[in-house]
């Protein structure tokens, strides 16, 4: 190693500035160059395969080689998520305070567990909570916690439903012969539902797939149906988890009247708003999500359109004391006075020790300012209407999806279900864009999903032009 002091993990004063500078011209480079990098790397798969073969060294490579490492084997082998025509899936490129947050984040290498370990930590988290349950109007009781993601976050929303409905779950579990429990979803949910059923024993059978109507929206009156006949069979529903933001098609369920019905069914009421929840920053778009202050939890994504780098999603309970009820456990060497200041964290999730993802979150809004992520969020709701009435005004291109959103699902007239996913791949390979793969009523598409701050109207003019050629041949 390049180090004065051998055998510590700790950097000498030289290698901390050479560090430091490399970092920075990573940063820089990286910046400059993000336009013309190939979206998807052609994968090196020897140096992929040697990098898991090689035995780690016995001394080590120092400063220089760690990023000569990242330069010759990781960064050529790395997608580029924050090109501004990166269009698949519901992904952000991060904000231009990230790798200095998360630098600092490691700097300070708080536990989030419980506040003596992350005093300051404790206290940006909730305010950052308190930000965004105030975004939906949840009240003053609400509260919640920073997860890993969306799916996480949804899956500790029913876990937080299980205990509210049977108190006696977290003791004897589901199998206290009782009815079992039944959710219920819509066919375009997302599989995090179906995942967190499973992983929490509700079992998948128990699980409804409501069908949508033609904007692919959950259908209240066979919602109410299903409700109706599981009750008939002698089974106890439980829980709805609607959609603000349906994955495929940016498509919000009715959430006024699934609140009213749940209202009426003694039932939780769940929104996963993992894609679209934070598009009520977007004047155009937050009237749609007024209903969602009545949700009894929601799961949202700071890391999609926050722009925070992974991982950051978010939890929130409308009654935080119901969250703490399924989460809190005592144990003799975790005995911490409790403040009202400062929350103990591992009481409103899964995890014990947990990293101080709300520096991320905070950082930016604090950096760019909330005004700043409103404009994002109504840029590329401008952007995705853009190119949906470029689609709709293309004779040979079929917009398959209301662009409530950001997702714009398009058909290819004259292509059959087996060209659209060789159409993708050439969108790819000759450096248009990487757009998705979409299934609606079963007929394939090709989907564009702009949740990119970087992307611009000439970006979507390119893919608009393209995309019609395809369907003038
Ligand atoms: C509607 C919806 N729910 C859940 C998720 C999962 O979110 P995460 O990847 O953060 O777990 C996504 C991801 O795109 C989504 O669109």
């Amino acid at each position: 190693m390049d180090t004065a002091n051998p055998g510590t993990l700790v950097l000498d004063a030289a290698d901390r500035a050479r560090a430091a500078e490399l970092l920075a011209r990573f940063v820089d480079d990286y910046e400059d160059s993000v336009a013309n990098r190939p979206i998807l790397p052609d994968v090196d798969r020897d140096t992929l395969a040697k990098l898991l073969a090689e035995p780690f060294p016995a001394e080590g490579v120092g400063v220089e080689g760690f990023f000569a490492d990242l330069h010759d084997r990781i960064l050529p082998n790395s997608t580029t998520v924050a090109h501004p025509r990166f269009l698949a899936y519901v992904q952000g490129p991060p904000n231009g305070i990230a790798p200095y947050a998360d630098a600092i984040t490691a700097v300070l290498n708080q536990n989030c567990n419980f506040w003596q370990l992350s005093p300051a930590a404790s206290v940006v988290e909730r305010s950052v909570i308190q930000w965004l349950a105030g975004l939906y109007d949840l009240g003053p009781a609400a509260g919640g916690v920073l997860t890993n993601g969306g799916s996480g976050a949804t899956k500790d929303a029913i876990t937080t439903a299980l205990a509210d409905r049977r108190p006696y779950f977290r003791e004897r579990g589901l199998q206290t012969g009782a009815p079992p429990l039944v959710l219920y979803t819509s066919e375009e949910a997302h599989r995090c539902v179906d995942k967190a059923a499973a992983i929490l024993g509700i079992g998948l059978a128990n699980v409804r797939h409501i069908p949508t109507d033609d904007a692919y929206r959950m259908r209240v009156d066979l919602l109410t149906e299903a409700i109706a006949a599981d009750r008939e069979a002698g089974l106890e529903p439980f829980c709805v988890v609607a959609t603000a933001g349906t994955v495929t098609s940016g498509s919000i369920d009715p959430l006024g009247p699934i609140a009213d019905l749940c209202e009426r069914e003694d039932l939780w009421l769940h929104v996963d708003g993992a894609y679209g929840a934070l598009f009520v920053l977007a004047d155009s778009a937050k009237e749609q999500f007024a209903p969602m202050s009545r949700a009894d939890s929601i799961a949202l994504d700071p890391h999609k359109m926050l722009f925070t780098p992974y991982e950051a999603g978010a939890l929130l309970v409308k009654d935080a004391t119901k969250l703490r009820a399924a989460f809190a456990f005592s144990s003799s060497y975790l005995t911490i006075a409790e403040d009202d200041l400062m929350l103990d964290f591992m009481d409103y999730g899964p995890q014990l020790s947990r990293s101080f993802k709300a520096l991320k979150v905070w950082a930016a809004l604090r950096t760019f300012g909330i005004d700043t992520f409103r404009e994002a969020a109504e840029r590329c709701l401008r952007l995705a209407r853009r190119l949906g009435e470029r689609v709709a005004a293309e004779p040979g291109l079929e917009l398959m999806n209301p662009v409530t959103l950001t997702a714009v699902c398009v058909r290819v007239s004259g292509r059959s279900d087996e060209e659209h996913p060789r159409l993708l791949a050439q969108l790819l390979e000759e450096g248009t864009a990487l757009l998705g793969p979409a299934l609606l009523n079963g007929r394939p598409g090709i989907r564009a999903c702009v949740t990119n701050h970087r992307t611009t109207e000439a970006d979507i003019d390119l893919i608009a032009d393209r995309l019609a050629t395809f369907a003038s041949r």
